[in-house]
């Protein structure tokens, strides 16, 4: 509901009671248009206040969670290791016995262990083995790149450093890490202006490019697309922006109000975990930046970071 909605009707100031005076309405319509302002910015501040709220909160419980199943993540991903190398062995002693059997052909004992090896379809095991040890060393790679997302998610980076930072190059070296997400789907356009070097915590902040920048190549719907990195500056804000924009499939409406919402996901088990924007929306929030999202439906969607040149101020 807009300002001029909520006022009862004898204020309303598209029709000026006859007695008000020219300037009377002329002041009415500049209150009114002060007020319109000063609502729409205090729905911001609310909208920002109820994500920042639940990053918090959510920000602990992932802190929590993550803890806990770090350390048996931990073990289970070393121990694997090992079983991986004593199944290696195990198969070399069995190739051993059965290369024993057949020199033992012909006596009761040949013929127990052949009925032994049928009846536990050996063959089979031996294929099927290797396939269940890389299956689940995957799963577990998987659950622990999970983790280490929760955590960093939860994290105040005691041991990042605040640098004077170049984000052309950031951004350059993301692209190289993520080369192999992209390039079978799109093409990448860069349009950099000209930048100066920013305070910041660069590792942080190559994160949320490599989050938009997958992202913007998941999203394509083409056979190939195009993204699209630009950057800029506000000189009289002291401010830098970095847009990554995509001709993708675009963000339906309903979504837009989601996405920074830990653990809101589109895509399938296993591809996303809904955590790259909410992580990324508190990086940007820690630099005193800001994190926008621009998106038709069909046509594609831009994503602008914006951040201070000089760092947070202090507050
Ligand atoms: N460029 C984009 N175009 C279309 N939809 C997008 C785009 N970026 C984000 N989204 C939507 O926002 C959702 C949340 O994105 P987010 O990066 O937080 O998680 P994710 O990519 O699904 O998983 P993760 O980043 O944890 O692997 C996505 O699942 C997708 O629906
Ligand atoms: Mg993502």
């Amino acid at each position: 509901m807009t300002f001029a909605e909520r006022l009862p009707a004898s204020t309303a100031v598209a029709a000026p009671a006859p007695d008000l005076t020219q300037d009377q309405v002329r002041e009415l319509r500049l209150a009114h248009g002060a007020l319109s302002e000063a609502n729409g910015k205090l729905s911001e501040a609310q909208d920002k206040l109820v994500q920042s709220e639940k990053l918090a909160s959510i920000g602990q419980l992932a802190a929590g969670v993550a803890h806990e199943i770090n350390n048996p993540i931990g073990y289970i991903f070393s121990n694997f290791g090992t079983l991986e190398r004593y199944l290696g062995d195990l198969f070399e002693m069995l190739a051993g016995y059965e290369a024993a059997e057949e020199e033992m052909a012909g006596t009761p004992s040949a013929a127990k262990l052949k009925a032994l090896r049928e009846r536990i379809e050996l063959d089979f095991l031996k294929e099927d083995i290797p396939t269940l040890m890389a299956e689940s060393k995957e799963g577990i790679t998987r659950v622990r790149k999970i983790v280490q997302d929760l955590k960093d998610f939860s994290r105040v980076d005691a041991h990042q450093e605040w640098v004077w930072s170049n984000l052309h190059q950031g951004i350059d070296s993301t692209l190289n890490m993520v080369n192999n997400e992209i390039r079978y789907r799109a093409d990448v356009v860069k349009e950099y202006g000209v930048l100066p070097d920013v305070y910041c915590l660069p590792s942080e902040l190559n994160q949320v490019f490599m989050n938009l920048l997958v992202n913007a190549a998941h999203a394509i719907t083409a056979v190939r697309g195009a993204i699209t990195i630009r950057s800029g500056t506000d000189a009289v804000s002291e401010r830098v922006w970095i847009e990554v924009s995509d001709n993708g499939g675009g963000i339906p409406k309903e979504n837009l109000a989601r996405i920074f919402d830990p653990f809101f996901t589109t895509k399938p088990v296993g591809k996303g975990t809904g955590l790259g924007l909410s992580l990324s929306y508190g990086i940007v929030r820690k630099h005193h930046g800001q994190l926008d999202v621009r998106s038709e439906p069909g046509l594609g969607t831009t994503f602008r970071v914006t951040v201070p040149v000089n760092g947070p101020s202090p507050s």
